[in-house]
């Protein structure tokens, strides 16, 4: 086993090519395969791979599958820590070894001749043999590789033998922020490989945006033919090249793939060719012609059962609810997904940034000492990674950049990398975010930047030097369209800043978007005792090195729900924008590409949330870039609070939405809410210690609220106080994390001292002071209440004092109810979660949700389910009985069953257990998210600074909802 020693990626291996499927015999190899796992390399079993080897008493796991999660060893989490040390290209001899038997017979005609047994995904490191003989060996988890067998197979029964070993030299160049997992967790197949077929093909498909002609040229072998009927081609050389005066372009909004078929004597490949140029011009990136902006995300390869061996059902979910959230690009982190992936790219319309599955992190933690970037010894495997991933994916017209890999320093491998890459295919530029100096990339990348540093770049104007910049180069890269190949890190709550992103992006030629970090949460499913499922992370499987829940940061939970981040994401980046403002409509058209021919939109009016008129609004169909005025309807003036809503949605079924699918949305007022009528305080009346205000009993001594109609109602108390969300923890951010400022502060351990009781003019007047200890900071808060009819009125005025140096989580009142007012409705933002800096994607609305429904399931629990705006809410129990909570004008709500210092606690979903009774915060004002977990932190303007505020509440109880 030398090749656990060596820096060389492989040995016995065929030549990289182009991933199709053909009419030439194939048989997977899939299913379930007989297995062991070995402790170390030392303690395999000898003559494994013999014919005759008797592996009955092995186990058995089922390929593709990673065999921690069947379990064999357990998974392990780190972030850019390697798990072993850093020795290349040694690795420890605690090296889990998987050996896999599975035999096969050989289908009757399978034709004599050359054979190929091809790997998709090997995790990390593997030893092939078939009917005993040594085929070859391989690194590169996530590439392919092949080996030739026509000499070996033989009719009927084969024996195929497979050791892999989870560390390797290859390991070192798989450092990504992921789950550590092995195994063959890609398919496995054997080809039949005609003498007289086609042994690979690079179809070249350009677009000339001014004249709307394409040229098609296949690069392939002599005598292959082309035929693509739609194009009227029809049996004619493929290695030569057709100039078609007309063809419809493909792009990422308008996925147009031709059908056609390669032949040769011995064998037909189907093809599909979409036509499109890539180019970087007067430093844009343009893709026939055009400028694109990227709406893009970071995506890993996850399924909470199944880890990186993701079923095809899913890769299909995954781009259906891009494609549903607007998103139009994918960066493949860190590795080249499965092949199918990328099929579903093309005809579906994504955007695709490739990645190399190459990542050496660890290496930064010992100041790049060592990197294997800059190690001629590494060169090899460096470039064999770069091949297998061109040749792999070069026929995908959705991939419109390479990417050498991520966060592997600098150093001459990755030039090397995109040096044969340019002369390969100069079609297409090359990535690479670590190449600060933009030496050797063809556009400059960033990640986790600033607003205020995107602006800069946006403006050419960003200087030399910075913490992480290796040397300056900047006037090259000042030349170089601007991406952000990481940003708005969706960790938990969150991201907060996503607008004024994509203001910049809108605002700045050569800022093309970005991807967010990143698509989906890599939890681990897991079921409690009693039945209730939750998500494991880092450490949860003792490993002794481990990241936590930083491996939990997507748009998507593990099971793949959608959290609000993504909501807002396709708010924030919708392709249409409606603006309904002073009696005007206007639509822009934002897409690159596509004019809004596909869409229909469509216009409702709501009093106080109840739709009282609505229909279809004639727009005209708009070019991209193209902006109109259209008339709102006449409507009579309403008696509520009166909105009209414009919605756009799809006209028609399109592959990845339903009719009707909303596309994007825009709101304006069209009456406010008409003045609440006077009202004057009912007395107070007193009596054995008891006070009563309108339909609420109080303690005379205490101030203290006791009853509400029947109900019983916890006094509301100021609170200060949120479960700190991952962002708030701010790992990763810059200075000192709000989470470490609020705690130094003792903000989760507020004292509350009544200062006064007193009735005054109608109204029970009670003033308290609230404090953490060890501090003279402090917040005054005064509590007015008085009866208004069957409603009781508080007013809060809180007034911080001293100097508060750093903003608060919160500020409003904290209360609870019986835990049978459980259904909740209400006027206002909704449907989904929102704070300040992530709130764009609330609508006003009349919305409903039960308690339950109103929490959103964060892997690690925090802060979150706040509803925004809420003019009024219901909290009814099942009986009928109820409150109702009106804001003058508004408040903000959040409900759940448990406290926020059981939220603050708890580490897993499942560790929240209900009380019997529903928490309230009924809030004034909350502190934005940001995205401190890995980036920048709360903008200036959504921070809840310290000052004066107030809030006023009324609260009705009543017995069937009024
Ligand atoms: C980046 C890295 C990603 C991920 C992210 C934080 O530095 O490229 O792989 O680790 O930070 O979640």
């Amino acid at each position: 086993m030398s090749y656990l020693t060596e820096f060389a990626p492989g040995a016995g291996r065929l030549r990289p090519r182009a991933f199709f499927a053909s009419d030439a015999p194939a048989l997977g190899l899939d299913g379930v395969w007989r297995f062991r796992l070995a402790g170390s390399a030392a303690e395999v079993t000898p003559g494994f791979e013999t014919d005759d080897f008797d592996d009955r008493g092995w186990g058995e796991l089922p390929v593709p599958a990673h065999w921690q999660m069947h379990g064999h060893g357990a998974p392990a989490y780190t972030n850019v820590r390697y798990p072993f040390p850093l020795d290349p290209p040694h690795v420890p001899d605690e090296n889990p070894t998987g050996e896999y038997r599975r035999e096969f017979t050989l289908p009757n005609g399978w034709p004599e001749g050359p054979a190929v047994l091809r790997f998709e995904g090997v995790d990390s490191c593997f030893a092939v043999w078939l009917n005993g003989r040594p085929l070859g060996w391989s690194t590169g988890s996530r590439l392919p590789a092949e080996f030739e067998v026509g000499g070996v197979l033989r009719p009927g029964r084969n024996v195929l033998a497979v050791r892999v070993h989870q560390w390797s030299p290859g390991s070192y160049l798989e450092d990504q922020d992921m789950w550590w997992l092995s195994g063959i967790f890609r398919s496995v197949t054997l080809l039949a490989r005609p003498a007289d077929g086609i042994a690979d093909f690079f179809v070249h498909a350009g677009y000339d945006h001014r004249t709307g002609a394409g040229t098609l040229r296949v690069e392939t072998g002599d005598g292959v033919r082309l035929t693509v009927p739609e194009l009227g081609l029809a049996d004619v050389p493929a290695d030569e090249e057709h100039v078609l005066p007309r063809v419809e372009p493909w792009s990422a909004e308008t996925p147009r793939l031709y059908e056609g078929v390669l032949s040769a004597e011995g064998e037909r490949v189907p093809v599909r060719i979409g036509f499109r140029t890539v180019a970087v011009e007067d430093g844009v990136l343009k893709v026939n012609g055009r400028r694109v902006l990227f709406r893009g995300v970071n995506r890993h390869e996850w399924h909470p059962d199944h880890g990186r061996a993701v079923p095809p059902e899913t890769m299909r979910r995954d781009l259906l609810l891009m494609k549903r959230h607007n998103v139009n690009a994918v960066r493949t982190s860190h590795y080249p997904p499965h092949p199918a992936f990328l099929d579903l790219c093309d005809e579906l319309g994504l955007w695709v940034v490739d990645e190399c599955d190459l990542e050496t992190h660890g290496f930064q933690r010992v100041g790049w000492r060592g990197n294997p970037s800059d190690d001629p010894r590494w060169r090899d495997a460096f470039l064999d990674r770069m091949r297998r991933m061109v040749e792999r994916d070069k026929n995908h017209p959705s991939v419109v950049m390479w990417s050498l890999g991520n966060e592997a320093g600098t150093g001459g491998n990755l030039a090397a990398m995109a040096a044969w890459t340019r002369e390969r295919d100069p079609g297409r530029p090359v990535h690479y975010e670590g190449d600060r100096a933009c030496s050797y990339v063809d556009v400059h990348s960033r990640m986790y930047a600033s607003h205020e540093e995107v602006d800069l770049i946006g403006r050419r104007a960003d200087e030399d030097g910075g913490a992480d910049s290796t040397d300056g180069g900047g006037a090259r890269r000042r030349t170089l369209p601007f991406v952000l190949c990481e940003y708005a890190h969706a960790m938990g709550a969150g991201p907060g800043g996503l607008t004024e992103y994509q203001r910049l992006f809108e605002a700045h030629e050569r800022c093309q978007g970005g991807f967010v970090w990143e698509w989906i949460d890599h939890g681990i499913r897991r079921t409690g005792p009693d039945g209730t499922e939750w998500f494991a992370y880092g450490g949860d499987f003792g490993e002794p090195l481990h990241d936590g829940n930083f491996v939990a940061d997507g748009l998507l939970f593990p099971d793949r729900v959608p959290s609000p981040g993504l909501a807002e994401y396709k708010k924030v980046v919708e392709p249409v924008r409606i603006g309904v403002a002073d009696g005007r409509i206007e639509i822009v058209n934002g897409h690159d590409f596509a004019g809004t021919g596909h869409l229909e939109f469509r216009w409702s009016v709501e009093e106080e949330g109840v739709a009282v008129a609505g229909g279809r609004l004639d727009v005209p169909v708009l070019a991209p870039g193209e902006r109109a005025e259209v008339a709102p309807p006449e409507v009579p003036a309403g008696k509520a609070e009166t909105w009209l809503t414009v919605r756009a949605v799809l006209a028609a079924d399109l592959p990845w939405a339903d009719a009707g699918h909303e596309v994007a949305w825009g709101q304006g007022l069209l009456s406010p809410a008409p003045p609440p009528p006077a009202r004057r305080p009912g007395p107070v009346t007193g009596k054995d210690g008891l006070l009563r205000v309108g339909p609420a009993v109080f303690e005379e001594r205490t101030g203290r609220l006791l009853r509400l109609g029947g109900l019983p109602v916890d006094a509301p108390r100021l609170d200060l106080w949120r479960a700190p969300t991952d962002n708030d923890h701010g790992l990763h951010g810059r200075g000192t994390p709000d989470e470490a400022l609020w705690r130094r502060l003792g903000l989760h351990r507020l004292r509350h001292r009544l200062v006064d009781v007193a009735v005054e003019d109608d109204a029970l007047l009670v003033r308290t002071r609230v404090a953490p200890a060890a501090t003279d900071l402090a917040v005054l808060a005064d509590f007015r209440w008085w009866g208004d009819g069957d409603g009781l009125v508080l007013e809060v005025r809180a007034e911080p004092v001293g100097d508060w140096d750093c903003p608060l989580p919160r500020l409003g009142v904290r209360t609870a109810v019986p835990a049978a007012l459980s259904h909740v409705e209400w006027y206002g933002g909704g449907p989904g979660e929102a704070y300040p800096d992530m709130c764009r994607a609330a609508r006003v609305g009349r919305f409903a949700a039960t308690v339950d429904e109103l929490q959103t399931p964060y892997v690690r629990p925090q802060e979150n389910g706040n509803r925004t705006g809420v003019r009024w809410a219901r909290l009814t129990a099942p009986d009928g009985t109820g409150l109702r909570i009106d804001g003058a004008p508004a408040f903000e709500l959040t409900a759940r069953r448990w406290t926020t210092e059981d939220l603050d606690a708890a580490r897993h979903t499942h560790e929240l257990r209900p009380h019997d009774r529903v928490y309230l915060h009924l809030d004034a004002a909350h502190h934005g998210l940001g995205s401190a977990s890995c980036g920048p932190g709360v903008l200036p303007e959504h921070r809840l600074t310290a000052g004066p505020r107030s809030l006023t509440l009324t609260f009705t109880p009543y017995r069937s909802a009024p």
